[in-house]
């Protein structure tokens, strides 16, 4: 149930809500084309009662309490795309019920290009039945699947043993997959699995016991899914966690603490600790619109009344006191690339983890995990359907569990600031000892005094554009006049740095990306030294000038566009580098072949087809004048 408000579809996440997620299995179907999935779902489906397709139809004749039945061949051609927060999952949700359980399958495609997608089906599913043909050893799809649901914390598999009418229903090829198959799971860390000889064709082992194998003693597929564990369940075990969504809710006259419970139970009369600020309190009541509660367990949504008048807001997190969360803001996560726009250390992006929203940067990516091989491989960046051990670090400390221990509290997205679009969906492991070990040096000289001494207004001047529209030119006669004037100033020009501190880096969008943020904290020092700095880099992508811009204090960035159409700097091409790009022998050149991301609303426009240099310059200057930095 991680991640889940932030991953599925809005109308699916309404069903759920409205279910509070009792008595309600979810489970993931994996397999290869062939090896009878949709065989099973169809005979799953048609065994059933109660069947719709549509979560809002399901809805509605769950309050009629109606049973009804659909003709289900249309619905096994092909997969319906679902639309989420702009990115296309395909992954359909069929709804049916039996006299014990209601119940959704979650089914997604399982090719590798689908990792997100089973990724997102896999962080609200209970369960997951892996399908294997009898006939088959354990294939490479079947292992990347375990492995899926391994990082994802499923905590029980079923591996379903199909086609065992080919196999003459052999017990001594069960056994065989078995074994492989446990050898391998062990690997993973999979603990609960269960394995189930089956003809979904047939019917064997599905809905009934099989006559064909006396041999197998276990449970059917059925029996299996209307007993398996609910996580809500396993939940209420866990200790107590309760995200704030809302403090204080305007249409309440008391004052109240409202979110949903993540785990455990919590009664009247409860120490808890709010997270992170710490403070504690005791709960007097538990408010629900239908009356108040003697407890409340995870999966119910309800508003907490405190005795105390102590600080909350949303997204802290509610614990209780014996065994609260952790705080921190370094971590060791596993990384899921999300979206076409790989994932870029160094690019800072918003996390959301229960109803807490920080800034967070990978800070390395350990290693990249090949999905197939299990190979663990350097990456610079994680592109879609890559997964990655990765170091995050955030702009503040938040609450947090260990994945492994709550989905809710351990589990996050990430989305980048400027598209909106979730780029990655991750597990956190553990807080990284230097998050608690290395404070801040206080010191008693600070950039006020340091400025004072200088008699000026510390600034970056911060250059951006294409190669060639005249940035390093321009920056210079800045520094120039600001020299004359007896300010004391410093020039960061591109290709400079690239000499010495970025000497590693090239131009891949991995690489500018950390190319621009080091600058940036560069700029920052020499700030907190008391300097003007001008910085002249292309510095294309939005994310990182606005990182660079939010390092700083209002008014210490001040942003100049320097403008000039391709046309033009590929005519003037200083360096022969367009002709270079033109010819396919440099790579990545921006405005060719790589992207720029032209400022939105810069401080300063200058349109350097229209003006010289020195014109160029001088508007910088009365700009700088304006905000007081010169006399
Ligand atoms: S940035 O994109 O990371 O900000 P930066 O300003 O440091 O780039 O470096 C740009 C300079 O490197 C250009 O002015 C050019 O001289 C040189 N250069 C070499 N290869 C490339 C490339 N592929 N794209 C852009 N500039 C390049």
């Amino acid at each position: 149930m991680s991640h889940s408000s932030d991953l599925i579809a809005d109308d699916v996440e309404g069903y759920l809500k409205a279910h509070e997620h009792k008595d309600l299995l979810l489970f993931l179907t994996c397999g290869s084309i062939g090896d009878g999935k949709s065989t099973l779902i169809s005979r799953l489906l048609f065994e059933s009662k109660l069947l719709f397709e549509d979560p809002l139809a399901a809805t509605e004749a769950d309050s009629k309490n109606q049973v009804g039945e659909l003709d289900l061949a249309p619905q096994m051609d092909g997969l319906a795309a679902k639309r989420d927060q702009g990115i296309t999952i395909d992954v359909v949700y069929r709804f049916f019920s039996t006299e014990k359980r209601k119940f959704i399958v979650v089914d997604t495609p399982g090719h590798e290009q689908f990792t997100r997608n089973m990724i997102t089906g896999a962080s609200i599913a209970d369960t997951a039945i892996l399908m294997v043909d009898a006939r088959q050893s354990i294939s490479t799809q079947t292992r990347r699947h375990s492995f899926l649901m391994s990082i994802m914390g499923m905590r029980h598999v079923v591996l379903a043993i199909n086609k065992m009418d080919l196999v003459d229903y052999s017990k001594a090829r069960f056994d065989q997959i078995v074994e492989e198959y446990r050898a391998f799971a062990k690997q993973l860390g999979l603990e609960d699995i269960t394995f189930i000889p089956m003809s979904a064709l047939k019917g064997d082992n599905v809905i009934e016991h099989s006559a064909k194998m006396p041999w197998y003693h276990g449970t059917t597929l059925l029996g299996y899914l209307e007993t398996v564990e609910l996580d809500v369940e396993h939940l209420q075990s866990s200790p107590f966690r309760m995200p704030v969504q809302w403090v204080n809710r305007p249409n309440l006259d008391f004052r109240g603490v409202t979110g949903m419970v993540a785990s455990g139970v919590v009664r009247p009369g409860d120490q808890i600790r709010v997270q992170p600020s710490g403070k504690t309190s005791i709960v007097s009541r538990i408010y629900t619109p239908d009356g108040d509660l003697d407890e409340a367990v995870a999966g119910q949504s309800i508003t907490l009344l405190l005795e105390d008048e102590i600080d909350i807001s949303c997204g802290d997190v509610l614990s209780g006191i014996d065994q609260p969360a952790h705080t921190a803001d370094q971590f060791e996560t596993t990384l899921v690339g999300m979206h076409e726009a790989p994932l870029l250390p160094g690019r800072p992006y918003l996390m959301k983890l229960g109803a807490q929203t920080v800034s967070a940067t990978v800070t390395d990516i350990k290693y990249q995990v090949n999905v197939n091989t299990l190979e663990h491989t350097a990456a610079k960046k994680l592109p879609l359907n890559s997964i990655g051990v990765c170091n995050l670090s955030l702009n503040r400390a938040i609450a947090f569990d260990a994945y492994k221990d709550n989905h809710d509290t351990g589990g996050f997205i990430l989305i980048d600031r400027m598209t909106n679009n979730t780029v990655g969906a991750g597990m956190l492991h553990f807080a990284l000892r230097r998050s608690q070990n290395i404070h801040m040096q206080y010191v008693d000289i600070d950039k006020q005094a340091r400025a004072l001494a200088k008699g000026q207004k510390p600034a970056v001047v911060w250059f951006t554009g294409l190669s060639g529209a005249g940035k390093s030119t321009i920056a210079n006669l800045v520094e120039k006049i600001l020299f004359a004037h007896g300010q004391h100033t410093y020039l960061l020009d591109g290709d400079n740095v690239r000499h010495g501190l970025n000497r590693d880096l090239g131009f891949t969008d991995a690489d500018r990306v950390e190319n621009v943020r080091r600058v940036a904290e560069t700029a920052k020092l020499m700030v907190d030294a008391g300097l003007i700095v001008m910085s002249a880099f292309i510095s294309p992508f939005r994310s990182e000038r606005q990182l660079a811009r939010e390092m700083l204090e209002e008014g210490e960035f001040i942003e100049i566009f320097v403008d000039a159409p391709l046309d033009v700097v590929e005519a003037r091409d200083p360096k022969g580098l367009y002709k270079k790009a033109r010819r396919g022998e440099l790579k990545n050149f921006t405005g060719i072949d790589s992207a720029y991301e032209a400022p939105e609303a810069p401080d300063v426009h200058l349109k350097t087809s229209e003006m010289d240099a020195e014109e160029a310059a001088d508007a910088v200057i009365a700009a700088l004048r304006e905000r007081g930095m010169i006399s």
